[in-house]
């Protein structure tokens, strides 16, 4: 009974003052002046924090109201903010509003007032304003305590990019004071008497400890200051995905961006939020952050990964089937088993992923960096596969890599394996060539063959087998074997015919053998000689087709000049073949390569066809021969240079010039051609086109005249060096009559004299001795002897 009094009691009273009310809007409205307005400062952010109330509404009425709200800086008059402020008010409801100032609020008073009007739909009049409230002060200045300089805001905290203002509080009025940004000036404004304001614009992170501002009293030491934190801008964090190894843990990873951690302010954080569960955990780490499956099967995901600091936060969402997302771990224990010479087994084991999946694992085999099999496989637990057509003594690398298979979604990790084939007998017989000569009287075979490639060597060559065979007297064996890596060896034979087989042998057996004929006898060396043309690709050598029955041909050379020792070379060729390209990075130019071209018989015996010579590119000759002049007369003399080599020159020498300088004014002879020398003397020259031809005579000639000549060899390219002309001066014509007559004149002369004078001697001696006594002249003896004669 007394509950429903109070019921009706209320129920009236509300009906009553809903008509008194409706009938005062009607006729005439309300001024509903804002009451009891309560201005605070926060000097955090700032901010300044308005409270009022309309008193003078209806108790129960809401109603929607404009709030005009007025803000001065220093005095009332200098309005520096108004704001339409629209809100829907009750009767004694505590309205709130805040406003956050540039200017620090510690270097300025702030006055506040505001008024009001109804703006009700329901009211249909336009309204008016309600008187205005009076000015309230907010004067954060009151707080400061004595110092002479203060700058604000203090330990502000910003994000990059942001504008600041920045402003300082003097007490010492007088005084010029210049204000730094990290030691650089900066310019500002002056507010008032004591206050100057400075926009910072576009802050830009400095270091973690913050950004300095100081001002100071340029006469006086005194100094303010303030650390301003800038942070870097949060970021939204990028490539968000999560994946599990084994179904029971989630990794999610992310971008996170830059740091914004300060001293202020902590990095930022990270939760990892899942919807459909109502779960969230705290990341632990910037980038990453496990998240544990549950038992019950929940399949699909919805992750909302959350970065927040002071400033911001930022957000981003991925959904995902669990199924969809394994990324299976790396396999393990990868290893070859039954490795043979062309055969593997790999074997290798993966993780398992939940209950009894399957995964399907990728092998590859690689053999110098490429894939040259790849196979698929799908496993349980443990994989195996057999890697067929190997190549023996190779050495391969295989890989796996293995992905779930109810749903692809990444490859595992390649796990690797390197692993040699065993080595086989060697597939090819080696290429052996010979050389026949004669040491100290005994026919001798020089062999030769080169190392198998080693596609055909199939190992490692140990050594090579030579089995030389007389055919002459079957059953006659000799058998050497010559240690790897030799290549060549040297056989001492008689005039039988040998057969001789060479094997290349490796751990596993010996290769097909290589079998060639040789006999005694000295090869034919009278046989068709040719020239061969070099080209940039080598020397292209063709021969005639051997008539009969040729089961090949070799092409033989040495790399090296002919002065050094010969490095035989060999090429062989097939029976049709009749022309080869020879090739080797040793050719040089200017010198002569001799080639020769063996056709080799059914009986594996080779026979000299050809000899070829030929210049990768012929040269001019280098050297003039050494010429000896002889008879010389006054009007002719010989040269000759016997002793020059032909074989050895640059270039095939073609022919020889000789030059000759006549003596001034005097023509050539019609068989030499009027010729200018480079230093520009004229020279008559004479072309010799036989270069067998090593002599020359120098005819018609004038007597006693200086001559110059010289002989120089030529080749298709040019002739030898212009440079020693030989000076020869003829004799007068009559000094050789005088030799011819004179001389020997002269001479039986002197012969005459010298017997003359022996003969008078002699006569003196016999007829006038120079002894007195004339008893003892061989006169008087004689015509004494004569006397006796007579008696
Ligand atoms: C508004 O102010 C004026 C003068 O200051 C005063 O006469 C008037 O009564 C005020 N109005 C209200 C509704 O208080
Ligand atoms: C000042 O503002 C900061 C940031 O807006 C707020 O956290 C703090 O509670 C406020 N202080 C007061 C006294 O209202
Ligand atoms: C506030 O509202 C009044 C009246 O509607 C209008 O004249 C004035 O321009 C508005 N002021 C601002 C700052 O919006
Ligand atoms: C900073 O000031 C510049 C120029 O006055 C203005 O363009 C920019 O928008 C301001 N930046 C912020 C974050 O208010
Ligand atoms: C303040 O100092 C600057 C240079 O130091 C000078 O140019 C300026 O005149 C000074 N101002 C006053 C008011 O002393
Ligand atoms: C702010 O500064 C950064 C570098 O410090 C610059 O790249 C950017 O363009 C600036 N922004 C504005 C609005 O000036
Ligand atoms: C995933 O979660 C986010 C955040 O809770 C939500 O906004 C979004 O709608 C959800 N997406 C789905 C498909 O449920
Ligand atoms: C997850 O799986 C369910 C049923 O298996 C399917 O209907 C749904 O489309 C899948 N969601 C995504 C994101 O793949
Ligand atoms: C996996 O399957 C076996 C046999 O079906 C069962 O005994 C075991 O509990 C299952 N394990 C899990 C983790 O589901
Ligand atoms: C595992 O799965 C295979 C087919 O994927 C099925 O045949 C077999 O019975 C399953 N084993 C267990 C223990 O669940
Ligand atoms: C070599 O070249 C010359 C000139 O080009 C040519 O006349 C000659 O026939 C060639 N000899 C051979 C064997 O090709
Ligand atoms: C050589 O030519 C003959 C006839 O043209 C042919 O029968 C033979 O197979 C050829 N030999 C080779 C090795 O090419």
């Amino acid at each position: 009974m007394a509950v429903f009094a109070v019921f009706q009691t209320t129920f009236l009273l509300a009906l009553l003052s809903l008509r008194t009310y409706e009938s005062e809007v009607l006729s005439e409205p309300l001024p509903l002046t804002p009451e009891s307005l309560k201005v605070s400062v926060n000097s955090t952010c700032q901010c300044l924090h308005l409270q009022w109330t309309v008193h003078s509404l209806a108790y129960h009425q809401e109603l929607k109201m404009v709030f005009q709200i007025q803000i001065s800086r220093f005095k009332t008059s200098n309005v520096i903010w108004v704001e339409n402020y629209s809100t829907t008010v009750k009767r004694n409801q505590v309205l709130h509003w805040s406003w956050e100032s540039e200017l620090p609020l510690e270097c300025a008073a702030h006055f506040i007032r505001m008024r009001s009007m109804v703006d009700d739909a329901r009211i249909p009049k336009p309204g008016f304003w309600s008187n205005w409230s009076s000015w309230e002060e907010a004067d954060a200045q009151n707080m400061l305590g004595h110092d002479p300089l203060f700058v604000f805001p203090k330990d502000k905290l910003v994000e990059e990019g942001s504008n600041v203002t920045i402003c300082y509080v003097s007490r010492i009025h007088q005084d010029n004071i210049s204000c730094y940004l990290e030691g650089v000036q900066i310019y500002g404004e002056q507010l008032d008497r004591s206050v100057s304001a400075f926009e910072l614009k576009n802050v830009s992170f400095i270091r973690e400890k913050g950004t300095n501002v100081f001002c100071k009293v340029d006469q006086g030491g005194v100094l303010g200051g303030i650390v301003l934190f800038v942070s870097k801008v949060l970021e939204e964090p990028k490539d968000f995905s999560c994946e599990t190894q084994d179904l029971k843990t989630l990794t999610c990873t992310w971008d996170p961006g830059s740091d914004t951690g300060l001293t202020k302010q902590p990095s930022q954080s990270y939760t990892l939020f899942e919807s459909f569960s109502g779960k969230k955990t705290l990341c632990k780490h910037r980038n990453w952050c496990d998240w544990q499956v549950a038992q019950d099967s929940q399949e699909t995901y919805n992750f909302t990964l959350l970065a927040e600091n002071y400033l911001r936060k930022r957000s981003v969402s991925i959904l995902f089937n669990l199924t969809q997302r394994v990324h299976p771990m790396t396999p393990y224990n990868l290893l070859p088993k039954n490795v043979g010479a062309t055969e593997a087994t790999m074997t290798w084991k993966v993780h398992s992923i939940g209950n009894n999946s399957t995964l399907l694992c990728q092998l590859e085999l690689l053999a110098e960096g490429k894939v040259i099999q790849q196979s698929n496989v799908s496993i349980k637990v443990n994989g195996e596969y057999l890697l067929s057509e190997l190549e023996p003594d190779t050495e391969y690398v295989a890989r796996v890599r293995c992905a779930y298979t109810n749903h692809f979604w990444k490859w595992s990790e390649l796990i690797s394996q390197k692993f040699n084939t065993a080595e086989a007998a060697p597939s090819e017989a080696p290429d052996v060539w010979r050389n026949l000569k004669m040491v100290s009287g005994h026919p001798t075979v020089s062999l030769f063959w080169k190392p198998l490639s080693k596609v055909h060597a199939n190992g490692k060559i140990l050594f090579y087998n030579v089995i030389v065979e007389n055919l002459d007297k079957p059953s006659r064996f000799e058998v050497l074997s010559i240690p790897a890596p030799a290549s060549s060896t040297e056989l001492t034979l008689d005039q039988c015919s040998y057969q001789i087989h060479v094997t290349a042998h490796n751990s596993v057996g010996p290769s097909p053998a290589s079998v060639i004929v040789v006999s005694g006898d000295p090869e034919n060396e009278e046989v068709e000689q040719g020239r061969v043309n070099g080209t940039e690709d080598g020397f292209s050598v063709s021969w005639k087709p051997q008539s009969g029955d040729a089961t090949g041909y070799v092409v033989e050379w040495c790399d090296g000049p002919q002065d050094l020792p010969c490095v035989l070379q060999w090429k062989n060729l097939g029976p049709n073949t009749t022309s080869t390209v020879i090739s080797s990075g040793d050719f040089r130019p200017g010198v002569r390569y001799n080639f020769r071209i063996y056709g080799i018989s059914t009986k594996r015996m080779a026979h000299l066809l050809e000899k070829k010579a030929g210049y990768l590119e012929e040269l001019a000759p280098s050297d003039n021969p050494q010429v000896v002049m002889s008879r010389l007369t006054s009007h002719s003399f010989t040269l000759s240079w016997k002793d020059y080599p032909t074989e050895s020159q640059p270039g095939f020498i073609q022919g020889y010039h000789v030059y000759l300088k006549p003596k001034a004014g005097e023509q050539c002879h019609p068989a030499f051609e009027k010729t200018v020398l480079p230093e520009d003397s004229v020279c008559c020259k004479y072309t010799i086109d036989n270069p067998e031809q090593k002599t020359f005579v120098v005819e018609n000639l004038q007597p006693e005249s200086v001559y110059e000549f010289i002989v120089t060899p030529y080749t298709s390219v040019g002739e030898g060096p212009l440079d020693a002309f030989t000076k020869v001066t003829t004799p007068d014509e009559y000094s050789h009559t005088l030799i011819h007559i004179i001389l020997p004149m002269i001479f039986c002369i002197l012969i005459v004299m010298i017997i003359c004078y022996l003969k008078s001697q002699w006569l003196k001696e016999k007829c006038y001795p120079d002894s007195p006594n004339p008893y003892k002249s061989s006169v008087l003896s004689l015509i004494k002897s004569k006397m006796l004669l007579k008696l």
